[in-house]
């Protein structure tokens, strides 16, 4: 125990971006709530919710997480919430290659105009669904690692990876 003084107490502004319908609501809401919402609604332009959660270290990283509207209608939008971001989750359904080609888009997206170092990670989620998979770990994987981004495949209906998935970007922030 060494006091306050160097606990640090960051604020993070994170983004999700991804198709509609890959779960990025049901993340955040797990990640949040700690609930699940078989019936989550469509987001409209884009939602706010922020968490906080505490490391090893008892230093705590506050979460400001722009959850944002995957349909293509909203696409424009896109740079309101990523200009200014730390970091950014890449959401794709493991259950669908269209999502994942959708997912290396916006990786392109962030590449050419976010913040330079910011920390990316690429999602798969819905990794419930395994029997109905069509984008393998490996694929996915070696399509992050060339890219310098964190992976992890995760399911916001189970719970699995997620909490997981923000404790490693809070350990990636500079
Ligand atoms: P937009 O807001 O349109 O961009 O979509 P979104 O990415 O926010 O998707 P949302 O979180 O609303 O989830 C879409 C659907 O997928 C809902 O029916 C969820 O219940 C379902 N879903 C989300 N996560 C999971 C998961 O991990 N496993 C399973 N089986 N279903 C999930
Ligand atoms: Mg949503």
């Amino acid at each position: 125990e060494n006091g306050s003084q160097d606990t640090k107490h960051l604020r993070v502004k994170l983004v999700l971006l991804g198709d509609s319908g890959v779960g990025k609501s049901c993340i955040v809401l797990r990640f949040v709530r700690g609930q699940f919402d078989p019936s989550s609604k469509v987001t409209v332009g884009a939602s706010f919710l922020s968490q906080t959660i505490a490391l090893q270290d008892s230093s705590t990283v506050k979460f400001e997480i722009w959850d944002t509207a995957g349909q293509e209608r909203y696409a424009s939008l896109a740079p309101l919430y990523y200009r200014g971001a730390s970091a950014a989750v890449v959401v794709y359904d493991l259950t669908s290659k269209e999502s994942f080609q959708k997912a290396q888009y916006w990786v392109k997206e962030l590449q050419k105009h976010a913040n330079a170092g910011i920390v990316l990670a690429l999602v798969g989620n819905k990794a419930d669904l395994d029997n109905l998979r069509t984008v393998s770990t490996d694929e996915a994987r070696a399509y992050a690692e060339s890219n310098s981004m964190f992976f992890t495949e995760a399911s916001a209906k189970t719970a699995g990876n997620i909490n997981e998935l923000f404790e490693e970007i809070a350990k990636r922030l500079p």
